[in-house]
């Protein structure tokens, strides 16, 4: 039997990390847990609930009272916030302009890390974001961090909302890319940055399965490694 181990994919907006995330899972039969759901989740709830989103007390208090579940519904990845079904809503442009505010709270991602540790727990598991590899899982056996030009996201989410039957303004798309990075990246706690032991893939000119070869080379590198080492 292989030892079943734990990804980490970081990365900057719209550089691919979810898609590639949950090819590289099935393909191992691993679990994909998507940690920018979670931030969305309960961005969604304080917007619902008119609550200030730099009120880190409140957001706080409300995210101490809030139920987050990821899980599968007929191979769908789908987002229960306090049971209710958000999987779609968690992508409407409002959560995503607001999403960078509150995931920048310290207080917040403190609770945010000890729940996606919890999910973590059991290995064989492919988990996305921003503080993957540095913070909530800086022991995982293999980490990449997805980069691509900013023009080459903006136009992937643009052709994305297409097939979600939504209009949307390129160079607004641009623009929202650009100011989510800087404030995920200027943030205090746990800002996006590249773990030093992490692979960086470059995407802008790479297709999907190229992005999967890459990091599905990756494991079964550590893995050949690991073994040898375990003699
Ligand atoms: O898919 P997209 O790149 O648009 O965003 P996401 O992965 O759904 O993450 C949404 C936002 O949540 C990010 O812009 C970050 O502000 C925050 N986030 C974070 O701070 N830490 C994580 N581990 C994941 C997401
Ligand atoms: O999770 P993250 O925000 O990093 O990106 P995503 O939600 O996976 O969105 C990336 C979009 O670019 C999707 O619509 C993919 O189909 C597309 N894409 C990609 O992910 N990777 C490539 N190498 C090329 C296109």
């Amino acid at each position: 039997i292989e030892r079943k181990i734990a990804i980490a994919i970081d990365g900057p907006a719209a550089a691919g990390k979810s898609t590639v995330a949950k090819i590289v899972a099935e393909k191992l039969s691993y679990i994909y847990i998507d940690t920018g759901a979670m931030y969305r989740a309960i961005t969604l709830k304080a917007l619902t609930h008119g609550v200030e989103l730099n009120d880190e007390k409140a957001i706080l208090e409300l995210l101490l009272h809030t139920d987050i579940e990821l899980s599968q519904k007929e191979n769908k990845q789908i987002v229960l916030l306090d049971g209710e079904d958000v999987t779609e809503e968690i992508r409407t442009q409002k959560v995503t302009n607001n999403v960078s505010s509150i995931a920048k709270l310290a207080s917040v991602r403190k609770e945010m890390v000890i729940r996606q540790q919890a999910l973590a727990e059991s290995r064989g598991v492919v988990m996305d974001g921003r503080d993957i590899g540095t913070h909530v899982l800086p022991d995982s056996e293999v980490k990449i961090f997805l980069i691509a030009s900013v023009e080459e996201r903006a136009k992937r989410r643009y052709e994305e909302n297409i097939r979600r039957g939504i209009d949307s303004n390129l160079e607004e798309l641009k623009e929202e890319i650009k100011t989510r990075d800087e404030i995920d990246s200027k943030r205090e706690a746990s800002p996006l940055i590249k773990a030093e032991d992490a692979i960086e893939v470059d995407t802008t000119s790479l297709s999907i399965n190229e992005v999967v070869q890459q990091i599905l080379n990756a494991v079964s590198n550590f893995l050949k490694k690991d073994k040898a080492r375990r003699g």
